[in-house]
């Protein structure tokens, strides 16, 4: 087999990469660089350097590659700006989805893994999400992840491409700090950006209907999500997998903001107490998965627990930023 990672510069792409070749996968990445760095890709894996929105090139790379499978990481993935810009999400989400998967389809690639979130769902009112769950995604970005979904379905069952659409929940930490990520738009860099400014970290709303009052998400460390990119990858390759498997990729632990930034504030040596601001628009109480499913089909859970996750995202924001 020899995989093609689209977004593979990017922070899970990076991680995944590193998690395939680690495995002795063969590996070639496609980034436009738009959030990626090259320098996060281990030396012997090649980047091509260019868009899945190019059917050119996705042809030539598929074959000069001899590409037997895709993971497709390449997307955009800001809440906000999504909603700002929709038509450019639905163009580079879908539309990139789309010309990769009729390339794909041309080539004769029949294995596909897609990146999904947690996003699909929305806010739904259930203690743990199952994959049963219906969707309801609430913001432009979570619409282009549902519609990804359905379209690598589709692709799949009109081509026969045994395909495995992977929702992620939360995703923190960094398996060495130059991989961390470097955006700050997830709650963690958020609040070790606050901290690094001598700020106090804010927390959006303490009247949810939970225990503490603040809401309370799924964190996973990126490179449990890596080896479930693994795992996912080496079910694919089974000679007699068909179909489609959409599964959570979450701990199915829940976990409040106050727990997190107290935690933050444990793991930074900076336990400042947090301002308490007004509910964010469209912030479920509780976002939770069921993680059965992948246990039971990837025969994966994950292995690392909030302190370790914060920990070493710290040490990447260290290096990438000072503090
Ligand atoms: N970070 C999270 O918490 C999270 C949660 C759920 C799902 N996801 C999904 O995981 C994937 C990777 O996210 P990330 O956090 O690593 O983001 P990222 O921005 O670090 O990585 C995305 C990568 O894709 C590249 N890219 C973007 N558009 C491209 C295009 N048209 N052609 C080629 N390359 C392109 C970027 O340069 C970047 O390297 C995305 O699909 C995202 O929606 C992320």
């Amino acid at each position: 087999m020899t995989w093609l990672i689209t977004g593979g510069a990017g922070y899970i792409g990076a991680h995944v990469a590193r998690a395939m070749t680690g495995a002795g996968e063969r590996v070639v990445v496609l980034d436009d660089l738009s959030a990626g760095v090259p320098g996060r890709l281990p030396a012997d894996v090649p980047l091509v350097a260019g868009s899945a929105l190019d059917a050119g090139l996705l042809k030539r790379v598929l074959a000069e590659h001899a590409v037997t499978g895709v993971v497709h990481l390449a997307a955009r993935k800001q809440v906000a700006e999504s909603v700002a810009q929709p038509t450019r999400y639905y163009r580079e989400n879908v539309g990139g989805l789309a010309t990769l998967l009729e390339a794909v389809a041309e080539a004769g690639v029949r294995r596909f893994l897609f990146s999904s979130s947690a996003a699909v769902y929305g806010n739904p009112d259930v203690d743990l999400i199952t994959e049963d769950t219906p969707c309801s995604p609430v913001n432009p970005y979570g619409e282009t992840k549902l519609a990804g979904e359905w379209l690598v379905r589709a692709a799949g069952e009109a081509h026969g491409i045994a395909t495995t659409c992977l929702r992620y929940f939360n995703v923190a930490g960094a398996a060495e700090p130059a991989l961390a990520d470097t955006g700050v738009f997830n709650i963690v860099p958020m609040v070790f950006d606050r901290l690094t400014r001598d700020e106090a970290p804010r927390i959006f709303g303490d009247d949810y209907p939970t225990p503490d009052g603040t809401c309370v998400r799924d964190y996973i460390h990126v490179a449990d999500l890596a080896e479930a990119h693994l795992a996912a990858a080496r079910r694919l390759t089974a000679p007699d997998v068909r179909g489609d498997l959409t599964v959570n990729i979450g701990r199915g632990e829940g976990v409040s903001v106050r727990e997190l930034v107290t935690l933050i504030g444990k793991v930074t040596g900076d336990p400042r107490p947090a301002l308490v601001e007004g509910r964010r628009p469209g912030d479920a109480p509780r976002a939770v998965a069921s993680a059965a499913l992948a246990a039971r089909e990837l025969g994966w859970t994950a292995s690392r627990g909030m302190r370790e996750m914060v920990a070493s995202a710290w040490r990447g924001w260290q290096l990438h930023h000072g503090g």
